[in-house]
C-alpha cells in the first residue's frame, strides 16, 4: 500500500520548489466536503464525503498523449482533496500499467485510478456497466498522433524510459536517425494510438484531455483546468476547495513548474522528427491521417 510514496518523492523532487519531505507533508494535509446527511433517527449532521464515495474515477492515457500530464493532473487536484490520506498510506489511488514493472502498479480496485497503455473505449464501457448508471467519470489525454511519434522518437533515441519495450530491442531507436526511427515509433505506437482514438465519439462522462491546449499557454492551461475541475466535482466540493484545486493543478502546468525528470524533448530532435512523420511509409501516413482526422485533427493543417 505503500508503494506510491518513491513515486511521489521523485515528482516532489521534480518540482523544484519543494523538498520531497515538504511535499509529502503538504499531501497529507486532508480536506474534504461535508455533505449534510439526515440520519435514521431524523437528525441532520455533516459528514466528510469525498467526490471518491460518490464517483469512480478513472483516467485511460496512452504513451506520449501526455501521461504524466494527467498524473500530475489526479495527483495535485486529488491530493489537495485528500485522496492520499491522513498519514499518506493510499487506499483511494491507483496507477495501473502494461506491462507492469516491478513496484509499479498499485490499488487497481481504488476509487480513483490511472490506468496506462491497457485500457479503450471497449474497457471503458465494461467499467461504465460494472459502476451501474452516472457512477464513471472518465478523463482522456488526446494528443495529435503524428506529434505523439516525433515525441516517442526523441524520447526514446535519449534512452529514456529504456525499459518501455515500445522501443525494444534495446539500443535499436537510439541507433537510428529520424527518418528510419519515426516509421519505426509508428509502427509500434499503432496499438497506443488506436485505443486514444476509439474515444473520438463524445460521451457524457469522458472529459477529454487535450495535451496542445492544456500546453499552449498559462492562460489556456487554467481554462481547460477549471473545466476539468467542474467535470470532476460539479456540486461536490466547497468553494473554498474549488479555490484549492485550481491552485494545485497549476503544478502540473510545465510552463510554471518545468519538467525535472525530462519528459520533454529538444526542440531540435521534435522538428527533425516532425517532419519525418511527413514521409513515413505510405501505409504507416494513411493509418496516422485516418486517426487524425477522426479526432478532429485538420489533416492539411502544418505541425507545429
Ligand atoms: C488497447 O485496448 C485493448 C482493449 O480494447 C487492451 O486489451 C489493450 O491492452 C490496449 N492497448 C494499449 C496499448 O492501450
Ligand atoms: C449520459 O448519457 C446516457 C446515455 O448514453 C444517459 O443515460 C444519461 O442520462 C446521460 N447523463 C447525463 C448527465 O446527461
Amino acid at each position: 500500500m505503500m508503494r506510491w510514496r518513491p513515486w511521489l518523492a521523485l515528482l516532489g523532487a521534480a518540482l523544484g520548489d519543494v523538498e520531497p519531505g515538504v511535499f509529502m507533508v503538504q499531501m497529507q494535509a486532508t480536506h474534504v466536503a461535508r455533505t449534510a446527511r439526515t440520519t435514521r433517527t431524523g437528525r441532520r449532521h455533516e459528514v466528510r464525503q469525498k467526490p471518491w464515495e460518490v464517483h469512480q474515477y478513472l483516467a485511460c492515457a496512452h504513451h506520449k498523449s501526455g501521461v504524466d500530464l494527467t498524473k500530475k493532473l489526479v495527483w495535485f487536484v486529488f491530493g489537495e482533496l485528500g485522496v492520499f490520506g491522513e498519514r499518506g498510506e493510499t487506499h483511494d489511488l491507483g496507477l495501473m500499467t502494461r506491462p507492469c514493472g516491478p513496484g509499479v502498479c498499485y490499488n487497481p480496485e481504488a476509487p480513483v485510478r490511472i490506468e496506462v497503455d491497457m485500457c479503450s473505449a471497449e474497457t471503458v464501457q465494461q467499467q461504465r456497466e460494472a459502476a451501474g448508471p452516472g457512477v464513471l467519470k472518465v478523463v482522456v489525454p488526446v494528443r495529435d498522433p503524428l506529434e505523439m511519434v516525433a515525441s516517442a522518437y526523441c524520447f526514446h533515441h535519449e534512452w529514456k524510459e529504456w525499459y518501455n519495450p515500445i522501443a525494444w530491442p534495446l539500443g535499436v531507436v537510439p541507433s537510428m536517425d529520424a527518418q528510419d526511427g519515426v516509421a519505426f515509433m509508428a509502427h509500434r505506437m499503432l496499438p497506443q494510438v488506436a485505443n486514444m482514438s476509439s474515444f473520438a465519439e463524445p460521451q457524457n462522462d469522458t472529459f477529454r484531455i487535450d495535451y496542445e491546449k492544456f500546453t499552449r499557454s498559462s492562460k489556456d492551461f487554467d481554462e481547460e483546468a477549471r473545466k476539468l475541475i467542474d467535470f470532476w466535482f460539479a456540486g461536490l466540493i466547497t468553494e473554498e476547495e474549488h479555490g484549492r484545486v485550481l491552485e494545485a493543478a497549476k503544478k502540473a502546468d510545465l510552463r510554471r513548474v518545468p519538467d525535472v525528470i525530462g519528459h520533454t524533448n529538444s526542440e531540435e530532435c521534435m522538428s527533425k522528427a516532425r517532419k519525418a512523420t511527413r514521409s513515413m511509409p505510405a501505409d504507416l501516413q494513411s493509418r496516422y491521417e485516418e486517426f487524425r482526422s477522426r479526432l478532429g485533427y485538420n489533416i492539411h493543417e502544418d505541425l507545429p
